[in-house]
């Protein structure tokens, strides 16, 4: 016991350390705070009922997330999407998976941007059922970075120049083949029954501030002038997940009334959008998804506004920029982002090391969201205090701390895939 205890003072200041300096990982100079309420309408009127949440409430709180965050999917971008196969195999990873790529043109077919999917699929459920359910997510580095068989081809879009897994030049290459095996744990999956279809997050808004003259923006007459109320690209990432559900409901062999959204860091703020905007998620996971994604902001715990608008201006819509040091004023905080996914099933993840995306903060914004989730009758997280590191908890909403830094790993995923179970109702 006084080992353990040892251990983790002799960590704290390191990890400290290793996270970005000048700002606050000091849980007594957090600053007091008034959340906006939650359960009540702009005109002051209470909400008491499911009816008065689902007609009223969400759609008031869904507005406000895109007018001062995330920004709405400006009135000229189109959803028509035009799916092409270019592999299948029946036999994929030993045998025990169905895999397939389809390229989803978005403007027309033969035409960039496409997104290309890569599914795997539980053989076994396949065949005993027709169809199994999945989760789904993007990726940082490609499909080819998710599994190390070689019929995923390497993309030739622009890379992360991310040493870790050696891109250089903003170009991808052979040598991340299988460099983010462990953050998707396809084999898992597919072993407790469960299919996956991720997809590369560049294909459909390259991350970085250009103005938006590529990616999904340059398709579309209002990218030349977007409003301040108008998408950033978590919103399009997001956006793409839709896209790609709406391929999810043609493909008889998906169990598209049980795909589960997922995604880790920026991606994990793109899953809780994707899962707000889109209610035929059915599940919606974040993993360390910090500042903007389950954190609330107005703890001003590590990562703050100001310092993510600065260094991201492209990831919000441009109105969020007026709030940089005065979260105090946004009209919304996080936790109304997790109460728009309510009843569906929420879990939100954090790592005891990862400071900079404050899990005492993710966890809040669950808890705070847990009322939503009583007007409909289910348990939302359930406890008030902030739980022990691996040790997973809540109803409908989940949430663990496991030990470690900033990643998703076989432990998070060996959550999901029992959160996903349950909800599910899955042997
Ligand atoms: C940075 C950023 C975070 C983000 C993370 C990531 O650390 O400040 O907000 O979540 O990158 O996406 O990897």
């Amino acid at each position: 016991m006084k080992n353990i205890y040892l251990a983790a003072l002799l960590l704290l200041p390191v990890t400290i350390l290793a996270q970005p300096a000048g700002f606050n990982y000091d849980e007594s100079k957090v600053p007091d705070y008034e959340l906006p309420v939650l359960l009540e309408l702009e005109s002051g009127k209470a909400v008491q009922t499911v009816e008065m949440w689902k007609e009223l409430r969400r759609p008031e709180i869904l507005e406000l997330f895109r007018k001062h965050v995330y920004g709405r999917v400006p009135a000229d971008v189109g959803t028509g999407i035009f799916s092409v196969v270019q592999e299948e195999s029946a036999s994929a990873l030993g045998g025990i998976a169905i895999r397939r790529q389809v390229r989803l043109y978005l403007k027309a077919q033969g035409e960039e941007p496409f997104i290309d999917v890569l599914i795997y699929l539980p053989k076994k459920v396949v065949e005993a059922s027709g169809k199994a359910p999945i989760f789904t997510g993007l990726n940082f580095n490609g499909n080819h970075s998710v599994t190390t068989e070689k019929e995923v081809p390497v993309h030739g879009k622009w890379a992360r120049n991310d040493p870790r897994v050696g891109h250089k030049d903003n170009r991808a290459n052979e040598g991340s083949r299988g460099a983010n095996v462990s953050r998707w744990q396809v084999e898992m999956l597919i072993n407790a029954g469960f299919g996956i279809a991720t997809a590369y997050y560049g294909d459909i808004d390259p991350d970085y501030d250009d103005q938006w003259k590529n990616g999904i923006h340059s398709v579309f007459a209002s990218s030349k002038k977007l409003k301040a109320d108008e998408w950033g690209s978590i919103a399009s990432w997001a956006w793409g997940l839709s896209r790609m559900m709406d391929y999810f409901e043609m493909d008889e062999q998906i169990d598209h009334q049980r795909v589960a959204v997922t995604g880790l860091s920026r991606l994990g703020k793109t899953a809780l959008w994707a899962g707000a905007e889109d209610e035929r998620f059915a599940i919606v996971i974040s993993t360390d998804s910090g500042c903007g994604g389950a954190a609330l902001s107005r703890r001003r715990y590590g990562e703050t506004v100001k310092r993510i608008n600065n260094v991201f201006p492209h990831w919000f819509c441009d109105n969020f920029q007026k709030y940089d040091d005065l979260e105090h004023q946004l009209p919304v905080d996080q936790h109304m982002l997790i109460a728009l996914m309510a009843p569906r099933p929420v879990y939100i993840a954090s790592a005891i090391e990862d400071v900079w995306a404050d899990p005492k903060g993710e966890f809040e914004s669950g808890r705070l969201a847990s009322p939503v989730y009583e007007l409909f009758k289910k348990p939302g997280i359930i406890q008030q205090q902030h739980p022990r590191v691996n040790t997973p908890v809540g109803g409908t909403i989940g949430y663990h701390m496991r030990s470690g830094d900033h990643d998703a790993n076989a432990y998070d995923w060996q959550q999901y895939i029992k959160f996903a179970k349950r909800h599910f109702a899955l042997p």
